[in-house]
């Protein structure tokens, strides 16, 4: 029971106001964790310049990174075998927020690090 109050919170917490300021500290939760240094995973700068490089237009990049951060595979990945070697595969986040911030956050990292 506890669990399961926990679970709802978690998931309606977080898509209570997804506002541009939620957005940036769940970034830094969420994805920075892993993409702030460039020890874990790419950095964030690297990653944005990838996708970019392939998707110019913002929705096919936003489409994009909305999949692969919910389904990650060496077939999609930009990076290939380099990040596999020394990053190993992405850990999915489905489901670790709803549907609707795991996108927002696709959408921030490009509005804050594919602006160039
Ligand atoms: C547990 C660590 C971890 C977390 C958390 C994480 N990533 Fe990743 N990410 C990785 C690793 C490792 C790679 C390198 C594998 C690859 O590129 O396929 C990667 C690669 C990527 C790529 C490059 C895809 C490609 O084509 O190679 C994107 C874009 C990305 N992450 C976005 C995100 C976003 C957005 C979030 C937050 C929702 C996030 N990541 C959270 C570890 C993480």
């Amino acid at each position: 029971m506890r669990v399961w109050i926990k679970a709802v919170c978690f998931a309606s917490c977080l898509s209570v106001g997804v506002e541009a300021e939620d957005i940036a500290k769940l970034y830094q939760q969420d994805c920075a964790l892993c993409h702030e240094s460039g020890v874990l995973a790419p950095s964030s700068k690297s990653i944005a310049i990838a996708v970019k490089k392939k998707y110019p237009k913002k929705e096919d990049f936003v489409a994009f990174v909305f999949d692969f951060i919910q389904h990650p595979s060496k077939e999609k990945s930009l990076f290939g075998d380099i990040a596999y070697e020394k990053f190993g595969e992405m850990t999915s986040q489905d489901g670790v927020a709803p549907k609707e911030t795991l996108k927002a956050l696709a959408v921030y990292l490009h509005d804050t690090y594919a602006k160039f």
